[in-house]
């Protein structure tokens, strides 16, 4: 990692994610069995926001509330942010206030700016480049089903988008094969590729993604099927388009049966049903899509655990 913040997986190695990921499956045994946990008393964490949110908003608030400490969200638009206050004055005062800053906006780069201002953690809450915190869950989730990730037929359907991205950051550590299918216009970014990529030559480790424009070609052996919506947050303008261009890209039926019978296949939510994913394939036995949305409030644990000095 580097430093006390979460802004990309890339800067995740191996023992990084154990880390996280040991810890998440901790503190969800420990909150399933009843037990108490007030480490975080007298924390608060902020939550800086300006794109909609339920899941992330929700879990990294009932997370900071079982740990005993205080969320308190904050809509940029009510901020001074809003007018034109810079970054640099607003992280440090926050600095003072808050013991962690969660922030969901459009650019990686704002992130960074707080970050670079910050005593504190800083934890990407989802930007249009990355969803860390996002994957880490959906590792804890993939484990929990599968035992492990070692090995596994990863196949990520659909628009080479944030989340996309993310799993191509961690695919740099972690050693499951990823294929992406992707209409061409949609691959993900080259240059997150090539990354990733060289991170593992580096390590002598062998090549684990590939990108293919063909989804049955993607699915076929998969152990999971990921897809996520056609129109991410801020291109809602390109919706139409993007719904003819991703049509062939459905996470249906047809497609989980040419990937192993035992797939199990996940969403990061919100879903658009009738269009990545069809309604049977949501609703059915594949699907572990509510498990993963319960999973990113105990790893939002470990992450508040892990990061906020006490
Ligand atoms: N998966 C996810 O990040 O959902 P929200 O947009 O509801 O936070
Ligand atoms: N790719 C989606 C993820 C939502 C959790 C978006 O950015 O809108």
């Amino acid at each position: 990692m580097q430093g006390k913040n979460i802004l990309c997986l890339l800067d995740f190695d191996e023992s990084d994610f154990k880390l996280f990921l040991n810890r998440a499956a901790d503190l969800k045994k420990e909150f399933k069995a009843g037990k108490k946990n007030n480490t975080l008393s007298g924390k608060t964490l902020g939550l800086l926001f300006d794109k909609p949110s339920t899941r992330t908003r929700i879990s990294f608030e009932s997370a900071m509330i079982q740990l005993g400490g205080v969320p308190t969200f904050i809509s940029s638009a009510d901020t001074q942010i809003s007018r034109a206050e810079p970054v640099a004055d607003t992280m440090r005062v926050l600095n003072k206030y808050i013991d962690a800053l969660a922030i969901r906006t459009s650019s990686q780069e704002f992130i960074a700016e707080f970050a670079k201002y910050a005593d504190i953690p800083v934890i990407n809450a989802l930007t249009d480049l990355y969803h860390p915190c996002q994957i880490l869950s959906d590792i804890m989730t993939v484990i929990e089903k599968k035992g492990s990730c070692n090995g596994l037929k990863i196949a990520w359907v659909g628009d080479g988008n944030n989340v996309a991205n993310s799993w191509i950051n961690a695919a740099a550590s972690l050693d499951f094969e990823l294929y992406l299918g992707c209409p061409e216009q949609h691959f993900p970014n080259s240059e997150i590729l090539e990354k990733a990529l060289s991170v593992r030559k580096k390590h002598n480790k062998k090549e684990n993604i590939f990108v293919t424009k063909d989804p049955f070609e993607a699915v076929q052996h998969a152990d999971v099927i990921y897809t996520d919506v056609w129109v991410s947050m801020g291109m809602e303008g390109e919706g139409e388009k993007r719904k003819k261009t991703f049509a062939d890209f459905q996470v249906n039926s047809k497609l989980v049966s040419c990937a192993k019978k035992d797939v199990t296949v996940m969403h990061c939510l919100p879903a658009h049903r009738g269009e990545e994913i069809s309604n049977t394939v949501l609703e059915g036995r594949h699907s572990v899509v509510w498990d993963q949305a319960e999973n990113k409030m105990h790893m939002h644990k470990a992450v508040l655990d892990i990061l906020i000095d006490r």
